[in-house]
């Protein structure tokens, strides 16, 4: 790899660590999501990069895609589990990475089995390797913590404004998927004391350029033209949107997304309300050399 770009990816990590260390230290019982997720964008900003996606900050049986609301009123509460899932994003080059942690307790098993299985897993990857095996790693770990790993999210590849590529699944499911002997990946275990699968809520609070498309509404026009122009294809909040051109953009972005031109992310909750846990960190393959970018 390329010197300067190396040098980008690594750098974009080292900002994803910092802010998601800064998540830790807000998460406060009594301290309102919406406080911290605009702490953390601006943290990003200080440290050189702009968000590669919105905070998501997901609670107890929420797993991921929750990211506050323009006048969400959350706020958190001693023994919450709270997911922050940050990344940055340095001329494209991104970092993806989350922590979980009980608010205002220490770390419980839940949160140990999704860390353990994380470490664990980061140890089996091998340059060009079979990701299965890396798979295998997480799965049996959360399960000997009498957990479930959540089988339908799992770690994924990352290009340039590319967040993600491919699918590194949580359990074993065979297959000869290899790793790349150059590339970025992220590995992201979730635990969970349901059943282990995911579901789409009807609430949506993150979404995604997917096409330029012709419509009708002058307004449509303007905030298709930003989207591109400010987050390009990466993912971004309903809550930047509104903020900036008023709460007459929420029933607009509902068009653009009926219309076809942009990508929902719903939030994802456990199937039978089970508590979850998630770790993840981004993971640089280069030159034979394994390195967590966001450690
Ligand atoms: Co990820």
């Amino acid at each position: 790899m390329e010197h300067e770009e190396r040098e980008k990816w690594l750098l974009a990590g080292r900002i994803g660590k910092e802010v998601r260390e800064y998540g830790i230290k807000l998460a406060r019982p009594g301290e309102s999501l919406l406080s911290i997720a605009k702490e953390l964008e601006k943290k990003t900003k200080e440290l050189g990069g702009i968000p590669a996606f919105p905070p998501n900050l997901s609670v107890n049986s929420v797993a991921a895609h929750y990211t506050p609301k323009v006048s969400d009123e959350t706020v958190l509460k001693e023994g919450d589990v709270l997911k922050i899932d940050v990344g940055a994003c340095v001329d494209g080059f991104l970092s993806d990475t989350a922590s979980t942690l009980i608010v205002g307790k220490n770390d419980d098993r839940l949160v140990r089995s999704s860390k353990e299985a994380l470490e664990k897993a980061i140890n089996s990857i091998k340059p060009g390797g079979y990701t299965d095996e890396t798979s295998n790693v997480i799965e049996e770990t959360i399960r000997s913590y009498g957990f479930s790993p959540v089988v339908n999210l799992g770690g994924h590849g990352l290009g340039r404004y590319d967040l993600h590529s491919g699918f590194i699944s949580n359990v074993s499911i065979g297959g000869s998927k290899r790793f790349p002997e150059e590339g970025v990946i992220a590995i992201e275990p979730f635990s969970t004391n349901g059943g282990g699968y995911v579901i789409e809520s009807s609430d949506v609070q993150i979404m995604m350029l997917k096409a330029k498309k012709a419509v009708r509404s002058r307004l449509g026009r303007e905030l298709m033209d930003f989207v591109s122009k400010e987050y390009a294809t990466l993912p971004f909040a309903k809550r930047w949107i509104i903020e900036r051109f008023g709460q007459i953009a929420d029933m607009e972005l509902r068009s653009l997304s009926s219309a076809g031109c942009l990508h929902e992310f719903a939030v994802l909750k456990e199937k039978d309300g089970g508590l979850v846990s998630q770790a993840e960190h981004t993971i640089l393959i280069d030159n034979g050399e394994v390195i967590v970018t966001t450690i």
